[in-house]
């Protein structure tokens, strides 16, 4: 029988003095509480009541009862010895109407949250938006109309303004790829829009949004950490043929460079500009725009789940889509398919490929230096069963020490990586795929509420305190 913390001293060894060791979560996925205390409606709540939009026809309305548990999430994230919890803001709870009227018991939920997590010695990471966008700013145009991004810079300021004595890392906006274009193109997420040339627009006007935010936090507290969440994947060509290579460096053009050269370089990739050119004229960049978007940003937060080999010649739209009827999420690029390489894959059917992060961790750093990195996002859907109190997971464990053992071939490689959340802290709302795709490090039974750490969980808590105290002593 191997011996399941087996390889655990060695790979902690790897890791050095000061790293973040967390678990992540999102406020829709985890909340619940959706109509307590004078919060406002999200995009979300509206999408769900939207027959065929969520396989299993679930929602949020109760998810995994976070709002009403902060004992019980802080008690979890603790128990597995982590340091640092990264969970996101309800924009709605806060702000109901997506505008400068406060909702004070919203605020108070998230205080609490962070008292609670510093009273425990862990780090709360607080990303200011993850998808759940408030219904009043949808009714007025969403994220393709400008307004929006200005709202979300007076909310991260607002945010601030309660929290920022206590919270230190912000994180503006978490995937905006997703955000634009599984929004307002292909409509798997909220608000289910199909419009690929307003997903272009929405796509700017979120890092629009995110630079606004960055430039607020900074001013008000020059010390705070700044960080943008981006989902990365590397991109193969499933041949040499012209078509193919083209598809590549399309997806890979949209994919990792687009959100990422505007944030640190102030520009978007021209390439793809021009492919984007074929259906939007740009008018929504205005003057001045890029700069306030190339806001000061300390750390570029990496979601990595997988990889992508890409043709020219049409097939399967997506990698990920869920079966609720999706359009294209790539405007522009309607022709380009994704094809599976053969490598095993998650109960996503997303391709493992753990050496594809230690490739886009050194790309990046290589590609922009002057931001030391945070991988925000890891982790994997399997099918979890509950056996007598147990939940062995083996598939999970092997894919976070295999991340995490990538994490530590990039640190070898010189990556000022910081630090390493997976995804997620317990099973939640995943999305258009409901209840049915569970993620967590911790088994939810979504019937009662109770918790049960995984086998991989147990693995990660054990692995985490191996690497703090050998460091920690030190
Ligand atoms: C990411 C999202 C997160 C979760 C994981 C599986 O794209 O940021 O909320 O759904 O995928």
């Amino acid at each position: 029988m191997t011996n399941e913390f087996e390889g655990a001293a060695a790979l902690a060894a790897r890791f050095p003095t000061g790293f973040t060791w967390g678990a992540a979560t999102s406020s829709y996925q985890v909340e619940g509480a959706t109509d307590a205390d004078g919060r406002g409606r999200s995009i979300w709540d509206s999408f769900v009541n939207e027959p065929g939009r969520v396989v299993d026809g679930s929602n949020g309305d109760t998810a995994i009862d976070s709002y009403r548990n902060i004992a019980g999430d802080v008690a979890t994230v603790k128990s597995l010895g982590l340091n640092s919890y990264r969970f996101s803001l309800s924009w709605p709870r806060i702000c109901p109407d997506g505008d400068g009227r406060i909702n004070p018991a919203g605020l108070r939920y998230y205080s609490d949250l962070v008292d609670a997590l510093l009273a425990e010695g862990i780090t709360p990471w607080v990303t200011l938006y993850h998808w759940d966008l408030p219904q009043a700013l949808e009714d007025k145009g969403g994220w393709p109309v400008r307004d929006t991004a200005l709202r979300f810079g007076d909310f991260a300021l607002i945010a601030h303004t309660a929290l920022g004595d206590r919270v230190k890392h912000w994180i503006t906006v978490n995937e905006p790829w997703c955000a634009a274009f599984l929004g307002y193109a292909s409509g798997e997420h909220a608000p289910g829009r199909r419009e690929p040339a307003e997903s272009i627009a929405a796509a700017h006007h979120l890092m629009l949004g995110h630079g606004l935010a960055a430039r607020a936090i900074k001013s008000a507290d020059p010390e705070a950490t700044v960080s943008i969440g981006i989902n990365f994947y590397p991109v193969h060509a499933a041949s040499d043929a012209p078509g193919d290579v083209d598809a590549a460096r399309r997806v890979d053009g949209v994919q990792n460079r687009w959100f990422t050269d505007a944030a640190l370089r102030g520009t978007y990739p021209e390439d793809v500009v021009e492919d984007f050119k074929a259906i939007t004229d740009f008018d929504f960049n205005r003057d001045g725009d890029l700069e306030t978007i190339n806001a000061p940003i300390d750390v570029l937060s990496v979601n990595y789940y997988s990889r992508f080999t890409v043709t020219g010649n049409g097939g399967s739209a997506s990698a990920s889509a869920a079966p609720t009827g999706a359009g294209s999420a790539w405007p522009a690029n309607e022709h380009i398919g994704f094809v599976p390489a053969g490598l095993p894959v998650t109960d996503m059917g997303w391709e493992i490929e753990p050496a594809g992060l230690t490739e886009m961790l050194t790309r990046l750093h290589a590609a922009y230096p002057e931001v030391a990195l945070a991988v925000t996002e890891n982790g994997a859907a399997f099918p979890d069963k509950l056996d007598e109190g147990r939940v062995r997971d083996p598939e999970r464990l092997d894919y976070v020490q295999q991340h995490l053992s990538a994490c530590a071939d990039a640190l070898d490689a010189g990556v000022p990586l910081v630090g390493y959340f997976a995804w997620s802290l317990a099973d939640n709302f995943e999305w258009a795929w409901g209840y049915t795709k569970r993620f967590g490090l911790v088994y939810v039974d979504f019937e009662t509420g109770e918790r049960t750490v995984k086998d991989s969980g147990r693995w990660y808590g054990d692995l985490v305190r191996r690497a703090r105290s050998n460091r920690e002593a030190e």
